[in-house]
Formats: C-alpha cells, sequence, structure tokens
C-alpha cells in the first residue's frame, strides 16, 4: 500500500518551493520565479509554451490568457494539459498533469483590473497568435486602443483566466551522480493523494 498524504500536504510541499524560488529570485535580481511551461495536445500533436502561474490553491494554478490564442483553442479542444516549474538555481523542478477550465468573469476582472495601463491596453492589441501584417500593426493598435480607452480599459470578451486542477504533482530534486530524487503525489479523492518515491 502506497503512503497516503492530504491536500494540505501537498499544496504546503508546493507553496514552500515556490517561496523557495522566489526568495532565491528575489536574492539574484532575476525575474519570473513563477513561470512554466504549460504543454497542450491536439491530433496527437504536443505545444508547449511559457506562461506566469498568477495564483494557486488547493483547487488549482491560474494563469492568464487570449482564449483566442493556439494554447486558447487547444485547451478548448483538449483540456488535459500538463504544466511544468525548473529552477536551475534551485537544482529543482515540479512536473504536474491536471485539467483545465476557465477561472469564472468575477476573477478574471478582479485581475485584469489590477494589470498596468500598458498592460491592458496590450490585451486588445494583441490578436495572440495570429498572423500580423506587418511589425507596425502591433504599434498601430496600441495607438488605436490607447485613444479608444484613456482611463478605464474593459477586460477583452477573449482575455481570460485558466484555472488547472492538478490530478499528480511531482516534485525532483538534483543530487551528485544523477541520484535525484523524484517524489510524485497522485490525487486518489477529494482530499487524499498517494505518495511514490521513483527512481531518477
Ligand atoms: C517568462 C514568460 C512568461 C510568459 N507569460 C505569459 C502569460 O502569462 N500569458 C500568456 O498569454 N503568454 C505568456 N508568455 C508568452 C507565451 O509563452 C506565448 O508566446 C504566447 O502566450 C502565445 O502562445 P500560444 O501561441 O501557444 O497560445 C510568456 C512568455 C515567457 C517567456
Amino acid at each position: 500500500m502506497p503512503k497516503t498524504v492530504d491536500d494540505n500536504f501537498v499544496f504546503k510541499k508546493f507553496a514552500l518551493w515556490l517561496d523557495k524560488a522566489k526568495k532565491q529570485y528575489d536574492k539574484l535580481n532575476m525575474q519570473n520565479y513563477n513561470a512554466f511551461c504549460l504543454s497542450s495536445c491536439v491530433n496527437n500533436l504536443p505545444s508547449s509554451r511559457m506562461v506566469l502561474l498568477k495564483s494557486f490553491s488547493h483547487d488549482g494554478f491560474t494563469f492568464y490568457t487570449n482564449s483566442q490564442s493556439q494554447k486558447g483553442a487547444e485547451i478548448t479542444e483538449n483540456p488535459n494539459v500538463a504544466m511544468l516549474f525548473h529552477w536551475n538555481v534551485l537544482q529543482r523542478q515540479i512536473r504536474v498533469s491536471g485539467v483545465c477550465s476557465e477561472v469564472s468573469s468575477n476573477i478574471a476582472d478582479e485581475y485584469f483590473a489590477s494589470r498596468p495601463y500598458l498592460s491592458k491596453v496590450g490585451a486588445w492589441a494583441s490578436q495572440q497568435s495570429r498572423e500580423m501584417n506587418g511589425i507596425l500593426e502591433l504599434s498601430k493598435n496600441v495607438i488605436y486602443y490607447s485613444a479608444k480607452y484613456p482611463i478605464d480599459v474593459p477586460r477583452p470578451p477573449y482575455w481570460n483566466g485558466y484555472n488547472i486542477a492538478a490530478s499528480k504533482i511531482e516534485f525532483w530534486v538534483e543530487k551528485p551522480a544523477r541520484l535525484h530524487i523524484r517524489k510524485v503525489y497522485e490525487k486518489i479523492s477529494l482530499n487524499q493523494w498517494t505518495e511514490k518515491i521513483l527512481f531518477p
């Protein structure tokens, strides 16, 4: 029988690791400690890109993006995704698999409202993942939307938050001679996870 642990154990561990990464990145004056590689897959063709983790809870990990982007379209078609954090400066990685769904419009509105003005305008100006007619098209769009929304910028209807409800989380620590430590947690019920140690 594998050992079991509860939700608190797994998410506290995640929180401790993320916090350690933040402190180390701050110390080294590095940005994006919260960046992770997000992989989606349609028609058996995986695709990956970096996004920023904006919050997390026992219910999942949240990031924000344009729903009409490649990733947005792929997640709609297949909500099964994988996340990967790698902090070289800590010699650690965290690997997550789970199911992605849109957050409520209230949550997306609240987060959008907290963004800097130019990021909000950028969300209107960039038709993420679609072809541009030329490099100037984006600047023209920025000028257009800055004039349209000089103060209050509403959230574009296609700009959304996504929550990834994890079913599996692996914590990996680099050790000498490739004798790395891998601990994997798999969700077996609402609040219970199995803990297994894997060969590196
Ligand atoms: C460190 C880093 C963080 C990023 N964070 C985000 C993000 O939070 N949301 C986002 O839409 N794109 C983010 N991007 C850009 C994406 O990697 C990607 O280029 C964009 O979302 C389009 O991806 P897609 O065509 O697969 O949809 C980030 C890129 C980097 C390098």
